[in-house]
C-alpha cells in the first residue's frame, strides 16, 4: 500500500471524525464518543497541532493519530511536560495492515526529534509494547489517585526522563468529555446501530485492573 502520512488539515476534519467513529463504534460501550473528542480536541489549549497526522491512501483518509500535552507531577509538586496520544484510529477495513504502527512510529520519531521527554497513554499493552511502551508502574508513574492502572503505559524519549522520582500522571482535561454533548454531536452523523460486542467486557475488565 502506498500510504502517505501527513498532517491533518481543516478540510479533513469531518472525514477524520467519520473514521474515528467507525473505528471506535461499539468498541468500549454501545456507540462511542471518540469522534466528539476529536472534534473538541483541535480547539483545546493542550492540543498539539503539529502532532496531528493522517494516513492517506489514494486520496482517502484511512488513519489518524492526535496528541495533547500532558504532565508528570513529582513528590514536590513539580511538573514535567510530556505528551500523550489518543485517539489513534484506523478504518476497520484497513486494520491489521500496519497503518496504525506507521502512525505511531512516525509520530514517536517526530516527538523524539522535537525533544519531547516522553509519552504516557492509556491503552491495550498488546498494541503498544511492540513500540517500546512499558507499564507506567515500571517508572513509578501512578495516576492522580496514586494507583497503577493496568493500561497506563509509558515511553521515555529522552534517556532517564522518568527516573529519580515517583510521578503522578496528569492528562489534559480535554479527555473529560461531556457525554451529553457527545450524544448530541453524534446526531449529525448517519444513524448507526448501538449494540453489545465482547470487546466491551474485555475493556471493562482491563480498565478496572490495577498493578501493585
Ligand atoms: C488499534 C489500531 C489503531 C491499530 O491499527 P492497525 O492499523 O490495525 O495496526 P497494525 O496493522 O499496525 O497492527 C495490528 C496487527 O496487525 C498486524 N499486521 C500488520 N501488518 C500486517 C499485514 N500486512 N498482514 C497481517 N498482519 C499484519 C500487526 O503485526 C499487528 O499484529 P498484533 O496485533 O498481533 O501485534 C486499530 O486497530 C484501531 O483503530 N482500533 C480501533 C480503535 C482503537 O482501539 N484505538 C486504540 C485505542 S486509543
Amino acid at each position: 500500500m502506498d500510504i502517505l502520512i501527513r498532517n491533518e488539515t481543516e478540510k479533513d476534519f469531518r472525514e477524520v471524525e467519520e473514521l474515528t467513529r467507525q473505528a471506535f463504534w461499539n468498541l468500549y460501550f454501545p456507540g462511542c464518543n471518540e469522534h466528539y473528542l476529536v472534534h473538541v480536541m483541535r480547539n483545546h489549549k493542550d492540543f498539539l497541532n503539529e502532532m496531528d497526522f493522517v494516513a492517506e491512501l489514494d486520496g482517502k483518509i484511512i488513519g489518524n493519530i492526535m496528541y495533547t500535552k500532558a504532565w508528570l507531577v513529582n513528590e514536590d509538586g513539580e511538573e514535567k511536560e510530556i505528551i500523550c496520544f489518543g485517539p489513534v484510529s484506523v478504518l476497520p477495513e484497513f486494520q491489521h495492515k500496519g497503518v496504525g504502527s506507521m502512525l505511531i512510529r512516525h509520530t514517536i520519531n517526530i516527538a523524539a526529534k522535537n525533544n519531547k521527554k516522553g509519552i504516557v497513554i492509556f491503552g491495550d499493552p498488546h498494541n503498544y509494547c511492540k513500540h517500546g511502551f512499558k507499564s507506567a508502574r515500571d517508572y513509578n508513574i501512578s495516576d492522580m489517585n496514586g494507583e497503577f492502572p493496568y493500561g497506563m503505559l509509558a515511553l521515555e524519549l529522552e534517556g532517564n526522563a522518568f527516573s529519580g522520582h515517583n510521578w503522578k500522571f496528569k492528562y489534559s482535561d480535554v479527555y473529560n468529555i461531556d457525554e451529553k454533548e457527545a450524544g448530541e454531536f453524534d446526531k449529525s452523523f448517519t444513524r448507526k446501530e448501538k449494540s453489545y460486542q465482547p470487546s466491551q467486557d474485555i475493556f471493562s475488565i482491563a480498565f478496572r485492573a490495577y498493578l501493585k
